[in-house]
């Protein structure tokens, strides 16, 4: 596996492989990496001939008393984690290589990146949004994958990539969950023992909501406040939000009559996870 740090470095490598007719998968992620992130490096190797991963904690995405300074950074770790699934390149810039003095240049997905974690995270998706085109622009990769852990970030950049005629195929792969349900997050390093056995609760609500579904449910509503409730028996969760609106467009819905997004934020102590379900309007 190649380690490369810098930009010029990474560009050079990117168009010897597509010199060469190589098709790249590219998985960018913030690092302390998990079973959730090898699984878009799993399906990047099956789908590319050569797949390049980034390990960069974006300063951009991070807002005012966000967890920027304590954000796990295992780099040898998460190295020797690729290196056993067979990853070609690992990009690993420092902060000053993708942001050198002068900065200024930002892309926002206006309507999509208002709502849900956007709402509570002011400037979040601005930063994604910025850094996945830079790191796009630098990679140059046939296909990039993201999970739909993050679903309303996999939608924002769906439609960075579609509304700039970006040459990359953006693909949203399956959360990865603990045998407890519990979504693998990088974050879930940050609970107690005691928040760890509270945090099923995220996906048992979300579990409620595909059965209220399923058992013929279709006012988002009544759904999300089947959801809420779940999560507030459970005391040591606090709900940042919960909602239910379509998918992918995330606009509000009043009847579930097509896909809908599930999706809620809720507090562990100071840990802030995220988790969702897709409810398939046609089910
Ligand atoms: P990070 O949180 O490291 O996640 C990297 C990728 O892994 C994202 O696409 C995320 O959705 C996916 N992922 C995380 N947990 C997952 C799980 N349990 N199952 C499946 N996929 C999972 O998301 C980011 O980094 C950053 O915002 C980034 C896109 C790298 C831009 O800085």
């Amino acid at each position: 596996m190649k380690r490369i740090p810098t930009v010029a470095g990474m560009k050079a490598e990117a168009r010897g492989q597509s010199a060469a007719g190589r098709t790249i998968g590219f998985v960018p992620t913030m690092g302390a990496l998990h079973e959730g992130h090898l699984s878009l490096v799993r399906e990047s190797r099956r789908s590319a001939a050569v797949t390049v991963v980034s390990i960069f904690v974006n300063p951009l995405q991070f807002g005012a008393g966000e967890d920027l300074q304590k954000y796990p950074r295992p780099i040898e770790r998460d190295a020797a984690l690729l290196e056993k699934e067979g990853v070609d390149v690992l990009l690993v810039p420092e902060t000053a290589e993708m942001y050198p003095p002068g900065f200024q240049t930002t892309v926002e997905v206006e309507r999509l990146q208002e709502n849900l974690c956007g709402a509570t995270r002011p400037g979040h998706f601005k930063g994604v949004a910025t850094v996945v085109l830079k790191l796009l622009n630098i990679v140059r990769p046939d296909i990039a994958f993201f999970g739909q852990k993050d679903a309303q970030q996999a939608v924002v950049l769906q439609r960075m990539a579609s509304d700039l005629n970006l040459d990359v195929t953006v693909r949203i792969m399956p959360i990865v969950r603990e045998p407890d349900g519990l979504a693998l997050s990088s974050r879930n390093a940050y609970l107690s023992a005691e928040e760890r056995r509270a945090a099923v609760v995220l996906s048992k609500s979300l579990a409620e909501a595909r059965r209220a579904f399923k058992e013929g449910e279709r006012r988002a509503a009544a759904v999300t406040a089947r959801v809420r409730d779940i999560i507030a028996a459970e005391p040591r969760a606090r709900i940042d939000y919960v909602e239910t609106v379509g998918w992918p467009d995330l606009a509000c819905l009043d009847i579930i009559d097509r896909d809908a997004l599930v999706s809620l934020a809720v507090y562990l102590g100071r840990t802030r996870l995220i988790d969702n379900t897709i409810l398939a309007g046609k089910e």
